[in-house]
């Protein structure tokens, strides 16, 4: 089967991403095609902390502000993901993200997001890596 031009395009996206770099062709295509892409207009919340977390969301196009307890800690833009922890631990998730400029990201299920990450243990890495830098520089979000 022939992938769309839309498809093909989002797989090159993806293949130049730290995240999915590591995985093959079929790989990709596997996930572009089993996600959804949804757009996001200014303004408009795409998570919201203290939910149940159900989509795991990467990038495509445009920004987004991350933000705890309404104050700002973080600007995403294309290539980097958000929705990750509360997948992880299965609790409730950890920030806002609203879209800061009109934003399109893919949007993986609990299920295609832990097909793709056991799919290539580069992916987990990729995660683990960006989730302790998350958790703080100083890793002031251990607990004693
Ligand atoms: P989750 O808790 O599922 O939902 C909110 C998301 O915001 C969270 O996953 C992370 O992906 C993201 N997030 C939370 N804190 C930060 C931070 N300090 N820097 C970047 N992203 C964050």
């Amino acid at each position: 089967m022939t992938d769309s031009p839309e498809s093909a395009q989002t797989q090159a996206m993806l293949a130049s991403v730290p995240l999915f770099s590591g995985l093959t062709k079929a790989q990709l295509r596997y996930v572009v095609q089993s996600a959804q892409e949804r757009t996001f207009a200014p303004g408009e919340a795409i998570v919201r902390q203290g939910d149940k977390g159900i989509g795991f969301y990467l990038i495509l196009a445009g920004k987004a502000q991350v933000e705890r307890h309404g104050k700002p800690v973080a600007s995403l833009g294309p290539g980097q993901f958000f929705g990750e922890m509360a997948l992880v631990d299965d609790q409730p998730r950890t920030a806002d993200v609203k879209a800061s400029a009109p934003v399109r990201c893919l949007v993986l299920s609990s299920w295609e997001f832990w097909s793709a990450v056991g799919k290539e243990p580069e992916v987990l890495r990729t995660l683990f890596k960006e989730t302790v830098r998350r958790m703080g520089a100083d890793r002031s979000g251990l607990t004693e």
